[in-house]
């Protein structure tokens, strides 16, 4: 039997009972092909983690949870022990899971077992505190194609009085105890996103964030830990992501026990949440799972999670089309001859969904005015949308529309309306970032008001996409208009109007598909992208830094949600690349032009237009196959990426070279993910291999590897693989 039919059959094995609980050690163990997570009820009734790691056969070698032995009276037991969810009283010091403060004064929250229940993937495990009916409901899924467990938790106060939420996290990831661990996470600013950072893991703590109201540029909800040096191919990888778009947070912490743990949920920075008698609280959905065979297996696993749980219409989404953008040709300077000019262009490249960009409402000239005023710039458009689109579409493409509803310009007539929209505390300055102020979303008449323009605009014109952005951060997150108590709820509930808004309007226009912008990536998580198809990567579109986010992209985010775009050069940087180059890293993505048609070269249209019908070819395998990073541009002279189609009939090798020193040849490139024992014909658009075989088999593409002529700066090619025969 081969290999992809014992998986199979061990899925389905399993999938009956992916979830199991052990009454007699009062052991739940939670199984997939991939990984087994397994904890336990102490004598004590505390639920403590006992497993997590690759999978385990036989549930019956697991321990029962126990009671350990206070070391000293500077190093009890409870600081010794590996709990699920811990609440913060008693003698716990660690980063609490929950942390409360009740009316009468009384801070002290220790969580004990209470009961539970197995509902097929799912298992809800409730924990109570040892006096008062202050309750965690554990909500944990298990994936069992990734072996990918969800976490949520809901907070419900059965008590008498009502208390404060100081903390609520969504989870708290128990890695073995040992040493030897190191943390990768993606940091980065604006233009420069998701750069990968490798670093041990020592004692104390170190706090990922984002406090600007959004998911951010600066840190990604991301994090992935391995043991002993793993690299992409090797080694234990424990991993996780965060579903959520506003403020949050993940702690990493060595005790000095050996534990390393992990927790993660809403930001505790200026937040508080009070909890009545009878109401409840929920958290959002925290993602982890873990990899034996490196970090490339580990961004395998979320990326599937990502396609088939994640995404609307999950499995079933289509593959995303070639896009062109106005931003980077025309600006604000949009109008319906110009657009028209492009989209004729665009066409006969082979582009599918035409977007114009800002610029198209109000009195949006500059980034000064018009934000809030969703309604079509006359003197632009004097004939509304309609005749521009209808034009689009008689080209053969879908049409979308840039808008950024949570934003206005004080220069507008919704701000001269309504100045008690925008977030602010009373008296104080409002700090302008990008000649603009945000909207208070967390008010549901802001919230209704954003809906039902985006709704008109959807229902009155034949739209297929909104690139939905977000040009800055918070500031001044005031909300005067609630009491007092419920002021520092904006953080959140902003959060949750935002995505209520984009499931209502995917609900009500199904055809419609969103990108998430916020200034390039300062709004990418698991949380958006549950409600949107693609995410804007990042407002560099210089291909070279390119190579470097979007590898750190990888990491986390499967190829189809990252837009890319082919733009003009020299770029932001004053980098020129040649422009193959720039098409095949942004084919590594959810392909999109931005350069000024109006400018190119015969040349370059005839260019374009090859790589466009080249990238429909391998789009499938890209966007929805297996990605195996072969050289890092963060370690390498030379990028390279490979990506293998669901079937593993056909594969997409990837390489750039960045400046070949003098006389040296590029590294070869050993294939991977490969059937060893298939045979292989090698497709070559521009001669770059030195293998002149026209056939080679996975084995040796694989352990000798294949040799590419890449010379001089900015270098690249591609090579595509057709699986002609196994055996
Ligand atoms: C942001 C986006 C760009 C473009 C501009 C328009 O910067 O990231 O792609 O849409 O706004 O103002």
């Amino acid at each position: 039997m081969c290999r992809a039919a014992i998986f199979a059959v061990f899925v389905s094995a399993l999938s009956a009972q992916s979830i199991q609980f052990i009454p007699a050690k009062k052991v739940f163990v939670l199984s997939s092909p991939h990984s087994t997570y397994a904890m336990g009820v102490s004598p004590d009734g505390e639920l403590q983690h006992l497993y997590w790691g690759a999978a385990l056969w036989r549930v019956d070698d697991l321990p029962a949870a126990e009671r350990k032995r206070d070391i000293s009276s500077f190093d009890p037991h409870e600081m010794l022990e590996a709990e699920e969810y811990p609440g913060w009283g008693g003698p716990r010091f660690y980063e609490p899971a929950l942390k409360i403060t009740r009316a009468d004064g009384d801070r002290d929250l220790v969580l004990h077992y209470a009961s539970h229940k197995i509902d097929g993937d799912r298992l809800l495990i409730t924990l109570r505190d040892i006096k008062e009916d202050v309750e965690a409901n554990l909500d944990y899924r298990i994936y069992p194609d990734t072996g990918i467990v969800s976490r949520r938790v809901q907070i419900v106060n059965r008590s008498k009085q009502a208390f404060t939420i100081e903390s609520a996290q969504s989870a708290t990831w128990n890695l073995p105890e040992g040493d030897g661990y190191r943390l990768s996470y993606l940091s980065g600013r604006w233009a420069a996103e998701t750069q990968l950072n490798r670093e041990p893991i020592h004692e104390g703590m170190k706090v990922l964030e984002s406090r600007l109201g959004e998911s951010g540029h600066n840190l990604n909800p991301w994090f992935a830990i391995d043991q002993g040096n793993a690299d992409e191919q090797h080694g234990s990888v424990w991993f996780g992501a965060l579903a959520w778009s506003g403020n949050w947070r993940i702690t990493v912490e060595q005790t000095p026990y050996k534990q390393v743990r992990v927790t993660g949920g809403l930001n505790t920075f200026d937040f508080a949440q009070p909890l009545n008698p009878g109401q409840s609280f929920d958290t959002p959905e925290f993602f982890a799972g873990y990899s034996a065979n490196g970090f490339g297996e580990a961004s395998r696993l979320l990326h599937n999670l990502e396609r088939t749980h994640i995404e609307p219409g999950g499995a079933t989404a289509r593959v995303r089309p070639v896009l062109y953008n106005s931003w980077e040709a025309t600006e604000f300077n949009v109008d319906e001859p110009g657009q028209r000019a492009l989209a004729d262009k665009a066409a006969k490249l082979g582009v599918e969904l035409f977007v114009m960009d800002d610029g198209w409402f109000g009195k949006r000239n500059t980034d000064n005015a018009g934000l809030g005023d969703w309604t079509v710039n006359p003197q632009k458009f004097p004939n509304g949308l309609k005749p521009l689109i209808d034009h689009v579409n008689s080209l053969g493409m879908d049409f979308g529309l840039w808008v950024e509803p949570e934003m206005v310009n004080p220069d507008s007539d919704l701000y001269r309306a309504h100045p008690d929209w925008v977030m602010n505390f009373p008296g104080r300055p409002r700090s302008l970032l990008r000649n603009q102020l945000v909207l208070n979303l967390a008010r549901s008449d802001v919230r209704d008001y954003i809906f039902g323009f985006l709704d008109k605009l959807a229902t009155e014109n034949h739209l297929r996409y909104f690139k939905w952005d977000m040009n800055r951060i918070f500031a001044e997150p005031g909300w005067p208009d609630v009491p007092l108590d419920q002021q520092k709820e904006i953080w959140r509930q902003y959060v949750l109007n935002y995505y209520e808004i984009l499931r209502r309007l995917r609900e009500k226009h199904p055809n419609l598909e969103i990108e998430s912008c916020s200034g390039g990536g300062g709004r990418i998580d698991l949380g958006v992208l549950r409600y949107v198809d693609e995410v804007w990567t990042s407002d560099n579109t210089e291909a070279f830094d390119r190579l470097r986010i979007q590898e750190g992209f990888s990491e986390a985010y499967a190829a189809k949600f990252m837009s890319a775009w082919v733009t003009d050069v020299p770029n932001m940087n004053h980098r020129s690349t040649p422009l193959s180059y720039r098409f095949l890293v942004a084919m590594q993505g959810a392909l999109g032009i931005g350069s000024n048609l109006n400018k190119f070269s015969a040349e370059d249209t005839e260019l374009a237009t090859k790589m466009i019908a080249l990238d429909k070819r391998i789009r499938e395998t890209v966007q929805m196959g297996d990605l195996y990073r072969l050289l890092l541009p963060s370690e390498n002279d030379t990028a390279s990426n490979q990506y293998i189609s669901k079937d593993g009939k056909e594969a997409v090798l990837f390489a750039f070279r960045h400046s070949q020193e003098y006389n040296t040849a590029p590294p070869t490139i050993h294939l991977a993910g490969l059937d060893p024992k298939a045979t292989y014909k090698l497709e070559t658009i521009d001669n770059k291999l030195v293998e002149k075989q026209p056939e080679l088999s996975g084995a040796y593409l694989m352990q000798n590897g294949l040799n590419l002529i890449l010379r001089g700066d900015f270098d690249s090619t591609i090579v595509l693989l057709h699986r002609v025969s196994k055996d």
